[in-house]
């Protein structure tokens, strides 16, 4: 009884990022071979950026059977990083409007015209 109770408890734990890794990614990663990454490597990039490249990015078919914990559990073994969540939406986009949508188009378009041409249309 004692042990069913124990083993129960094993599987409802978080998952283990460290044995996920050993299963699913050292065959490549600690291949001494292309892509050259092994864990230290990977532990170098952001927790996030891992999650985004099991997710989304270019590891998304080897990332495709693992539920958002185990993704985070691996991420999280290799950096010593907690992953967070809100950042991969907004990882490497500026803040503010974008240039193209500040409505100065139509003001500045005819002086670059004026300028060039010597006249103004
Ligand atoms: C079949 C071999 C293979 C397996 C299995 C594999 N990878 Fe990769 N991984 C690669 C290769 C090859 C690259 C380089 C891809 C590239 O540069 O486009 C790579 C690149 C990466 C990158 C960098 C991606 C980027 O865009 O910066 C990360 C992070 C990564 N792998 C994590 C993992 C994790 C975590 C696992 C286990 C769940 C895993 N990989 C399983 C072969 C593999």
């Amino acid at each position: 009884m004692l042990l069913v109770g124990s083993s129960a408890l094993v599987l409802s734990a978080a998952p283990d990022g460290s044995d996920l890794y050993a299963k699913n990614c050292a065959i490549c990663h600690e291949a001494l071979a292309p892509p050259n990454q092994n864990h230290a490597v990977l532990g170098a990039m952001g927790s996030e950026h891992i999650v985004y490249a099991l997710s989304a990015g270019s590891m998304r078919v080897q990332g495709s059977h693992l539920s958002g914990a185990e993704r985070a559990a691996i991420a999280e073994f290799l950096t010593g990083k907690p992953v967070d969540i809100q950042k991969p939406a907004a990882a490497g986009k500026c803040s503010g409007v974008p240039p193209s949508r500040r409505g100065n188009r139509p003001s500045t378009v005819p002086s670059i015209v004026s300028v060039t041409l010597g006249f103004t249309l």
